[in-house]
């Protein structure tokens, strides 16, 4: 029996994810990105992270050629920008985002959770995505909470209001 792209999506859903904007610039110089939940880490030493894109993706030429890129880790508040950066309509999705101020070239987004700046180590066709492997170059984080992503639907971790969670990551003391 063939696996139904719609119900695969469905299934593949229920695998809670943060959310990220995945930035970079096209050849004119123009900031282009997606909101993507298929990054993840892969390797420390050397330092790796991946994110997918779809081959059908208005962006897709700009991550086709660009040597660099960065992936925005949303905060909880930043639901909005999600939605924009995953619109096909929006025809300026930074209008109205607050960008820091940089040397590199794919845009950070100001009030992002955690950024990550790569330059490009690799891409790799696979099926109707690509796999785009970065190497950061540059990082950093901020205090906020995280936006979740679930079966379709955004989630608020209140990761603020749940001091036993067993949610904790490195720094959950400046958190909870
Ligand atoms: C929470 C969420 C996660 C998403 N994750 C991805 C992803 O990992 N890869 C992808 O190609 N599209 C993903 N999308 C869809 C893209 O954001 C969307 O297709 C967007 O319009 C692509 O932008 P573009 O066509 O202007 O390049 C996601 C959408 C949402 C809302």
């Amino acid at each position: 029996v063939p696996i139904d792209p719609s119900e695969l999506r469905n299934t593949l859903s229920h695998f809670l994810t943060g959310v990220t904007i995945v930035t970079t610039r096209d050849h004119q110089n123009i900031p282009r990105g997606f909101t993507a939940n298929s990054f993840t880490s892969v390797s420390l030493d050397p330092p790796l992270i991946l994110a997918c894109l779809a081959n059908n993706a208005s962006s897709f030429d700009a991550f086709d050629t660009c040597t660099q890129f960065a992936v925005n880790i949303l905060a909880d508040d930043q639901r909005e920008l999600s939605n924009t950066f995953a619109s096909k309509r929006k025809a300026n999705k930074f209008e109205g985002a607050r960008l820091l101020d940089r040397e590199r070239t794919a845009p950070v987004v100001d009030g992002a959770l955690a950024w990550l700046d790569c330059d490009i180590q690799q891409r790799i066709p696979a099926g109707d995505h690509v796999i785009l492997i970065g190497r950061v170059v540059d990082h950093g984080q901020a205090e906020r909470y995280p936006l979740g992503f679930f079966a379709g639907n955004y989630l608020d971790l209140s990761l603020g209001r749940c001091k036993n969670s067993r949610a904790q990551f490195q720094h959950s003391k400046r958190y909870l």
